[in-house]
Parts: C-alpha cells; structure tokens; sequence
C-alpha cells in the first residue's frame, strides 16, 4: 500500500522538503575545485543542525552492513550515488559530483540531489548532466493524477537512452514521509508491465531520482559498503526531487523558499 498522506502530513512533508532544498541550495555553493569532500560534508552536518534538522542517512542500516558514516552523499565522477566525504577525495577541476541531501525535520523527511560541475568539464558530460535533469523533469510531468508509477519510469527511460546514456537499474526512486524509503519503488526503467504498476492518487509524496551512466548501466560497491560505482568507471549523473502528486498535479517540494 502506498501511504496517502493527511492535510497535516503534507504540511510537515513541505517544511522538511523546504529545509532539505535550502541545505542542498547551501551545500552546492561550496562545490570549487580544492575543496575536498570530507570538508563539504562537514558543512553539510553544520547546516543541517543550524535549521535543527537530522541528517536521515547518518547511521541508517541496509541489511547487515555498517551504517552510513556520513551526513550527506557526496558522490564524485564514477561513483553513482551514496559516496562518503573523504579528505583524500580533492576535488578537480574537470570534475562532477552529485550532492545528495536527505532531512528528517518535525518527523517528516525531504530528499533531493542535484550533480553539479567543478570547474569546466567535458562537452559529453555536460550533456550527461543536462541529460539527467531534463529526465528527472520529464519523469515528475507524469507524476500526475490517474498515471500510474511505471509512467515515470517510461518517461525518464526513453528520453535517457535515445540519447545514448544508460540508466542505473540497482538503485530506484521511492515513496519518502516518515521513512527515508516508503512504497512505492520508482524504477528509472520498465521492468514489468506499465499497467501493473501503481495507479497514482493525490496526497503520494514521490522521491524520483534518474541515475544514469555516460557509458554502460553496469554498477557495483566497493569495500566500504556503500559506494556505488560505475563498473566500466565512466561518469554518472543524479538529480532528485520529492513530489506530491494533487489533482492540481504534481507538485515539486523540494524547492528553497524564493530569496
Ligand atoms: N538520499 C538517498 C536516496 O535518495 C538515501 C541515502 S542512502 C543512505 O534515497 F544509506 F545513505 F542513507
Ligand atoms: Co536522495
Ligand atoms: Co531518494
């Protein structure tokens, strides 16, 4: 069952997704080449305590392994998603890295990334990046009213690979509300029958999240548990919004309170 959430649910899901935009907003600004991803977390946990939000990856258990020892997911060229802050990783220019911020605030969580340029990069992947977000985009347009789940993932799929980029099919996109990853599963991909997935209804808060691969889908994790990398070592992409879908449409919550 995918949880619908209450006027006063949503109410909370807006302030946390509020919180979490304006950190990441924060957090990407630091991004220049020489700074090393040890120190952006750094001020990704400062951040995070100054609106008296809690870091939801800090210390969350998959299975049997360690828990998450950082406070945000930094995650550099080759490496998907899920990166942990390093003093030997030193930023370059040339560089990419996404910049996952996920907050729990009054009991509610928001969860958004965003993949940003360090300095000037390659033509290929700056299409990499400009391809993933427009996906992400495309997939949120079909989070609406009547659609069903596996819509989104068409969307972001077709528009991806006609590009010529490959989608990550290890990791997905999630319902977010009380819990980091609620139902339902938002695969970037079709895996089974678009008819069979869910049917969306309003009041659904919708964490989308293209991953996607400047060469072969393949990924896997290195020894610490938890990064995940591209197998053929090309650079990846990810952007990330968390949506509540309304009669109205879908509504992106992830957005900083306009300056
Ligand atoms: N922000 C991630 C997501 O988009 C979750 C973090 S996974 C953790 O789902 F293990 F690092 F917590
Ligand atoms: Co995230
Ligand atoms: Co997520």
């Amino acid at each position: 069952m995918i949880p619908i959430k209450n006027p006063e649910a949503i109410r909370r899901m807006r302030e946390a997704c509020t919180v979490a935009a304006t950190i990441l907003a924060r957090l990407k600004e630091q991004v220049r080449p020489g700074i090393t991803t040890y120190d952006l977390d750094q001020i990704g946990r400062d951040l995070i305590a100054s609106f008296g939000a809690r870091s939801a990856p800090y210390g969350y258990k998959h299975g049997s392994g360690r828990p998450y020892p950082a406070h945000t997911c930094l995650s550099v060229n080759e490496e998907v998603v899920h990166g942990i802050g390093s003093l030997k990783r030193i930023l370059r220019d040339g560089d990419i890295i996404s910049v996952d911020v996920t907050v729990e605030y009054n009991g509610y969580i928001g969860d958004n990334a965003v993949t940003v340029p360090v300095g000037a990069i390659a033509p290929r992947v700056a299409e990499l990046l400009t391809v993933t977000e427009e996906a992400l985009r495309l997939g949120i347009r079909q989070a609406a009213v009547g659609n069903r789940i596996g819509d989104i993932s068409h969307a972001v799929q077709t528009y991806v690979e006609a590009r010529g980029f490959s989608i990550v099919r290890e990791m997905v996109g999630h319902g977010v509300g009380r819990t980091m990853h609620e139902e339902p599963q938002i695969p970037n991909f079709v895996d089974r029958k678009r008819n069979r997935t869910d049917e969306i209804r309003p009041g659904m808060t919708l964490a989308i999240e293209p991953m996607v691969n400047l060469g072969g889908h393949a990924v896997r994790t290195l020894s610490d548990g938890w990064t995940v990398v591209t197998a053929d070592g090309t650079p990846s992409a990810h952007f990330e919004h968390t949506v509540l879908t309304t009669d109205a449409g879908p509504e992106i919550l992830t957005i900083p309170p306009a300056a």
